[in-house]
């Protein structure tokens, strides 16, 4: 059910190779949470990496409170092995059993898998770091004027604004908006400006009361806590200058030598080598809105051409007003990383895809 070009990913363990670009901004992360709740006399973080990626659909989405019907837990956006065994889509999967095993204070990091688009920023393939902090029932002074949410909201914030200038600098602008995640209530999210953006760097907010009840020894003193979780590639390539989401699982030694014998600490800007040329192939099909789903085209892109295929993008979408099906027409482009392609060996590709595609609910044109 999960497909090769997947499995062979599993185990590869990007983060805890020494010298690659995932692997500095953990330790930098590390780092950061290592030095301050030392410094500041708080109980330290324990640091986890290597959970197996396979977790059960009540750690991935049950103990998180994520709703029965909610389109993460479809198959159009999950890898299952099995009815009850997903490779884990995020790294909260593993709260709930940390908790409830009595650690408080926490960072976890691991490989996700997500069916995604394809462009230079999406792989069905990432890294995310999740960081727990959970305060017990008798940690916060019970006077009245004591805003307790408040307060945790404020040094949830305060230690994240903090990771954000450790990571791009003193100087870095933050910025704080709602968000929405079923474990934590309230959530937000933290943009940082980079060269003139804003970028969204990590979501969080305060653990939701029902999650710490149940991972409470005595549920009648949940406590209180924080939770927040980022993706590795997505600061990786903002900070180093990567351009683009596939060069994480290249093996070539001019991305490679970039990074091999730098520190956390160093300041790095990836020099782009010389790209090859792209090749273009366009599909097109009728479809109606309800069976096709557009993951489906990536997932079988992806699964034909492998890292060759750089970008799935939708250019046309119109909607026939007589018999109501919709035209979609993708433009697919193959590059490869390390050499030229033959017009041979996509039209190949390309052939392959028009014939799965052919096996869906739709009208290839
Ligand atoms: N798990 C969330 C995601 O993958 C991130 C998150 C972690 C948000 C912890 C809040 C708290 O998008």
């Amino acid at each position: 059910m999960i497909p090769d070009n997947i499995l062979e990913k599993v185990g590869r363990n990007l983060h805890l190779q020494q010298g690659h670009p995932l692997n500095l901004i953990k330790q930098k992360i590390e780092g950061y949470f290592a030095s301050v709740f030392d410094s500041d006399g708080f109980d330290q973080f324990s640091f986890f990496d290597s959970f197996d990626p396979y977790v059960s659909i009540k750690d991935n989405f049950d103990d998180l409170l994520i709703p029965e019907d909610h389109v993460s837990r479809s198959s159009n956006d999950t890898y299952y092995r099995s009815p009850d065994i997903v490779l884990r889509t995020h790294t909260s999967a593993h709260q709930n059993l940390l908790l409830k095993k009595g650690k408080r204070y926490f960072l976890v990091t691991g490989d996700v898998y997500r069916k995604d688009t394809i462009d230079a920023t999406h792989y069905p393939v990432f890294h995310q770091v999740e960081g727990v902090w959970a305060g017990s029932a008798d940690f916060w002074p019970t006077t009245p004027e004591c805003d307790i949410p408040k307060t945790v909201e404020e040094f949830l914030q305060s230690t994240l604004e903090g990771l954000a200038h450790h990571l791009f600098g003193k100087d870095i602008e933050c910025r704080w908006s709602d968000d929405y995640f079923p474990f934590t209530d309230p959530s937000w999210e933290l943009e940082i400006k980079f060269n003139g953006e804003w970028l969204e760097v990590l979501g969080c907010g305060l653990i939701h009361k029902q999650i710490l009840t149940n991972c409470a020894k005595d549920p009648s003193r949940p406590g209180i806590g924080w939770a927040f979780g980022l993706g590795l590639e997505r600061l990786a390539m903002i900070l180093y200058g990567i351009p683009d989401i596939r060069l994480f699982w290249s093996e070539d030694p001019r991305f490679h030598d970039q990074f091999k014998d730098k520190t956390p600490d160093d300041k790095i800007s990836f020099v782009s080598y010389s790209k090859y040329p792209p090749v273009y192939k366009d599909i097109s099909f009728w479809a109606h809105p309800g069976p096709y789903h557009e993951n489906t085209l990536h997932q079988i892109t992806r699964e034909v051409a492998g890292d060759l295929v750089e970008e799935v993008k939708l250019t046309d979408n119109f909607t026939h007003p007589k018999h109501g099906k919709t035209n979609h027409t993708y433009r697919i482009t193959y590059r490869s990383m390390d050499r030229s392609l033959t017009n041979e060996e996509i039209n190949q590709l390309q052939n392959e895809i028009r014939t799965r595609v052919e096996q869906l609910p739709v009208e290839l044109r």
